[in-house]
């Protein structure tokens, strides 16, 4: 799915020199430097400690589809991270096992491999604690550790695959979580039409995208927060957005003026199918999002000096919508691994009183 960096630079030099050429066609607004920073990388980073097997990917994946994992049998991994709405779920907030809205709208997945603080606020330090937590968590999965570890182990082929898997066969806390972080970490981002416009296809993407682009990286102070390939900086800022209770990393740095109301940059890949947009939902549209950035939104101490009105015209804003609708890749198809079909549906069926659904919460 990535390409080598020697091809894409063969291509970017060929593209470059075509266009010395003379050939007429749209300004090209990037040059070779600022296209070096969108270079797709070659390898996903797996941590010493939890090192990548296909065996681990394929049980983990089988693990993140699985609603086994929730307290009811209702909810897996993909009902919030969904692969057909890049790996998010479209709701403004999360809705757990219980039927009750969390506090935050459910993130992408796309290259959270490569991010190094998780959740809106950063509070999870590491991929395994962040794909563990949410079984336990009341407010999502409720399940207890005891009951998950239980009714995995009820299960014949999981109890082959974790042999299988891991040196000590067990099937525990830290296990389940190296085969869920290590399937997570190859959740990616397909090829966008950005990518193709990047590796040096000039009609992969419309003369008012190119344009857009240029305000991304110029008068819209956008790639200052949303740089590189994936369009994040894995950092966390306070853009005039959220008034309520919620001050986000705040909470975690009390003395901190900036990090009040900071949450993380999301990536922006696929975004154009990923709204409602923001950690509360609270935007609805993207054409929204450019009109909050556009007006500055809140004006308080803690919001980033990069975010002030901009004073784009209604041609700019088009211009910028035209851009983010370029980084959208097509839906890959996620195929369940063949331990899973064997117990199709992917361990639906019930294995007694734990998966009696709850009562809907009056
Ligand atoms: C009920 C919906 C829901 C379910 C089910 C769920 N998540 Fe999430 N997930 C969320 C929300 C909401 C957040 C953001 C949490 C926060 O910021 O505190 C999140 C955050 C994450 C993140 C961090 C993403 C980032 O960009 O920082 C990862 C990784 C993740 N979830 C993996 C999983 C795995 C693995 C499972 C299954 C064991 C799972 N999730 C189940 C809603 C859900
Ligand atoms: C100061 C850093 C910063 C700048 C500058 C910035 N953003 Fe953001 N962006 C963020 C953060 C942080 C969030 C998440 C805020 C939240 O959830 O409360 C975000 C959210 C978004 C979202 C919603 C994504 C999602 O999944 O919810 C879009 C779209 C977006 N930004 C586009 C832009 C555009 C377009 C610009 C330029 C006009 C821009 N951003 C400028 C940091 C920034």
């Amino acid at each position: 799915m990535f390409f080598s960096p020697r091809s894409l630079l063969v291509s970017i030099l060929l593209s470059l020199s075509m266009g010395a050429s003379g050939a007429e066609k749209a300004p090209d607004p990037i040059d070779a430097g600022l296209r070096q920073q969108y270079l797709r990388p070659t390898a996903t980073p797996y941590p010493g400690d939890d090192p990548y097997s296909p065996a681990k990917e394929a049980l983990g994946r089988t693990l993140f589809f699985d609603r086994l994992l929730s307290g009811s049998g209702t909810h897996s991994c993909a009902t919030c991270h969904s692969p057909s709405l890049s790996f998010g779920d479209r709701l403004p907030r999360a809705v757990g096992d219980a039927g009750r809205p969390m506090a935050v709208r459910s993130p992408t997945l796309l290259d959270v491999a490569f991010i190094d603080r998780y959740g809106w606020t950063g509070k999870f330090p590491t991929l395994e604690k962040v794909s563990f937590a949410p079984i336990m968590a009341a407010g999502n999965l409720n399940l207890t550790e005891q009951a998950l570890i239980a009714r995995l182990s009820a299960q014949a082929v999981y109890v082959k695959a974790f042999a299988q898997v891991f040196p000590d066969k067990k099937i525990d806390r830290e296990n389940i979580s190296a085969a869920l972080a290590t399937y997570v970490r190859s959740i990616h981002s397909t090829q966008a039409p950005f990518d193709h416009w990047i590796m040096g296809d000039e009609a992969a993407v419309s003369p008012a995208a190119k344009r857009g682009f240029a305000i991304f990286n110029g008068k819209g102070n956008c790639a200052q927060c949303h740089s590189g390939w994936s369009f994040t900086d894995g950092s966390f800022h306070d853009i005039g957005v959220g008034k309520g209770k919620d001050i986000g990393r705040g909470a975690f740095f009390p003395t901190s003026v900036k990090l009040r109301y900071a949450f993380k940059t999301p990536t922006l890949r696929n975004v154009a199918e990923r709204g409602p947009y923001m950690h509360d939902g609270s935007v609805g549209t993207l054409e929204a999002v450019i009109d909050l950035y556009n007006s500055g939104g809140v004006d308080r101490p803690s919001r980033s000096e990069l975010i002030h009105p901009l004073g784009l015209s209604a041609n700019e804003k088009s211009d910028l919508l035209a851009f983010l609708r370029t980084l959208s890749g097509h839906t890959e198809i996620v195929s369940l691994p063949a331990a899973c079909a064997l117990n199709a549906p992917c361990f639906s069926k019930s294995v007694g009183a734990p998966f009696q659904p709850k009562q809907a919460p009056k």
